[in-house]
């Protein structure tokens, strides 16, 4: 039994490159990368890994069927948000019902929903003054953020953390645990 799964992402994509290197030489295999973002440098990661890779727009993804269509009959075996930042559209949450799962650089319920991304994010945590920050791996329903949880990992702030000391420390658990949720939800462990 071998694993194809598609990433999506809007932006560097160091968890995608990450992915890709830890699922290297495995029977998982990162199959597609989609992009909303033509200069994102994850089309650059799926360039130089050799990954298929589709640059899609808004009509692409809301109001033609097929990129969708072309997605379901791919049959994936999970859809990877990677700091993708466009919501999914209902048919292909039908179409990929408990299969497709998302990242947030927090502990949700907190610090999500539309316009909490990337630093956003870590500036929120810091000027509200939390002791702890960390990461969130969720199913993806129609909204930003909110399907169910399916992992929490936490991490200590100190005092004299700046936002980007706060950001290097939510990169770290995600490097380390998002792989470990997606083989752990492929092979249903
Ligand atoms: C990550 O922090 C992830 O949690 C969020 O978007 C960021 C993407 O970073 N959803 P990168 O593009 O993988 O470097």
């Amino acid at each position: 039994m071998s694993y194809r799964i598609a990433v999506f992402a809007s932006g560097r994509g160091s968890n995608t490159q990450n992915i890709i290197d830890v699922f290297k030489d495995t029977d998982i295999d990162v199959a597609l990368i989609v992009s909303n973002n033509p200069d994102a440098g994850v089309i650059d990661i799926a360039k130089s890994n050799d990954i298929p890779y589709v640059v899609i727009n808004k009509k692409d993804l809301y109001y033609s069927n097929e990129f969708i269509e072309s997605l379901i009959n791919e049959n994936f075996d999970l859809i990877v948000l990677a700091g993708f930042l466009w919501l999914i559209p209902e048919k292909l949450l039908n179409g990929y019902k408990n299969k497709i799962i998302n990242i947030h650089p927090a502990l949700l319920p907190k610090y999500g929903g539309k316009g909490m991304y990337g630093m956003k994010v870590h500036e929120a945590v810091k000027n509200a003054g939390e002791k702890y920050t960390g990461i969130s791996i969720h199913f993806v329903n129609e909204f930003y953020d909110d399907g169910d949880i399916i992992f929490q990992h936490k991490t200590e702030i100190d005092d004299a953390d700046s936002p980007d000391d706060i950001a290097d420390k939510v990169h770290k658990l995600e490097y380390r645990f998002f792989p470990e949720v997606i083989e752990k939800i492929l092979r249903k462990l």
